[in-house]
């Protein structure tokens, strides 16, 4: 199969095939639009079953990341790239840095930041060849708390607009997963007066949150099920696929999971059962969003504020959405459409 013909393929700006035989560097890198900015997107470590299968990779994630950063406000663009190998195995510092030459060649075209199986010492070694890199040791903070707070936000605008509720006093919220990000957006929706269902596969954590939150525990294959006004998948991706979908009950579904849907399908399905979701890639921007504060040279104050503004954004998505009776999924994407086009982010908050 050839890169135009594959099906993740979209008008992707460029896609790079780097090798280097003396660091066995197997690597693509998508820059799917530069609209807004340089393309963003971290480096994932992988050991990819076939290079079609990377290619693949690289393209559906780099599109996602043009939306996610439209979305967040950010002036950047959507890149990904992807390292064939087995991180324990194949990552050497030479391999690194060989990367960082190829990133260095797009001179400032694509920034890098850390993925699944990198980190921020990785970009350390890669910024020895290349300054384009973002999430470095130094500046690289945790952004679950971001990340939880920006889920709240969106949540807030989904329960407004699907229940006609502008607190969570006694509002039932499902929470899968109570790892760095679940555990927080717990704290917020518990500060609220919510009334938690959790369900984690690590006792201590469902423990945890028993104790200090008042939530009550279920099993984690009941969670998805429960009678709740909503659900909010922490934990994994792909979780809302055809077998999930059938036993949901929350009318709305906001979490901080990546790619919870587990193919196209599923958002017309849910829209088709009265059930809002909304995107993860605009629910859980916090992240994006604080880390690449340093980068961008922009204080604690402004990010908050960015974070905060994913409750404006959100609503706006969803407007459009009931408006022309499309699902969020597909409003995302025409409002990241009209954002490529007047080459701005989407809402005011661009920096
Ligand atoms: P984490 O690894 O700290 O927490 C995940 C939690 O899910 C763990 O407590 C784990 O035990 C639990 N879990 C795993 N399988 C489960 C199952 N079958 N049922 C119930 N619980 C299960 O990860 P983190 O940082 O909290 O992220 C959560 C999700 O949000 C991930 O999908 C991540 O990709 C996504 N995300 C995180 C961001 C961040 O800033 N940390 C930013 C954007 C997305």
């Amino acid at each position: 199969m050839g890169v135009f013909d594959n099906t993740d393929w979209d008008a992707h700006e460029s896609v790079c095939f780097a090798a280097d035989a003396a660091t066995g560097l197997r690597a693509v890198i998508a820059l799917h639009s530069t609209a807004l900015g340089p393309a963003g997107g971290g480096v994932r470590f992988r050991p990819y079953a076939s290079s079609e299968d990377a290619l693949s990779d690289a393209l559906r994630l780099s599109r996602a990341m043009t939306a996610k950063m439209a979305l967040a406000g950010l002036p950047f663009g959507g890149g990904k790239a992807v390292i064939i190998g087995d991180p324990r195995a194949d990552k050497t510092a030479a391999l690194l840095e060989a990367f960082g030459r190829v990133v260095e060649g797009f001179g400032g075209r694509y920034i890098c930041g850390e993925d699944v199986g990198t980190t921020p010492q990785d970009m350390a070694i890669i910024n020895r060849a290349t300054r384009h890199v973002a999430g470095l040791p130094e500046t690289s903070g945790d952004t679950a708390p971001a990340t939880a707070h920006g889920v709240f936000q969106a949540m807030r605008a989904a329960v407004r607009r699907k229940l006609g509720r502008e607190d969570f006093a006694g509002l039932r919220v499902a929470v899968q997963g109570l790892g760095s990000v679940g555990y927080r957006l717990c704290v917020h929706l518990a500060d609220h007066g919510a009334i938690l269902t959790v369900a984690d596969v690590n006792d201590e954590a469902v423990a945890r949150a028993v104790a200090a939150l008042d939530a009550t525990a279920v099993p984690s294959d009941r969670i998805l099920a429960v009678d709740a006004d909503v659900l909010a998948p922490c934990a994994l991706g792909g979780v809302l696929d055809a077998a999930s979908l059938a036993m949901l009950r929350a009318p709305v579904i906001c979490g901080a999971a990546n790619n919870q849907l587990a193919d196209g399908g599923c958002a017309a399905i849910l829209a088709a059962r009265g059930i809002l979701f909304v995107p993860d890639f605009l629910a859980n921007a916090g992240g994006v969003i604080s880390a690449t504060g340093p980068f961008l040279g922009v204080g604690e104050a402004e990010t908050e504020r960015k974070v905060a503004a994913i409750f404006e954004t959100c609503d706006r998505l969803l407007a459009l959405a009931e408006r022309d009776s499309i699902t969020p999924s597909d409003a995302a994407e025409r409002l990241v459409a009209e954002a490529l086009k007047a080459k701005r982010p989407v809402g005011s908050m661009a920096a």
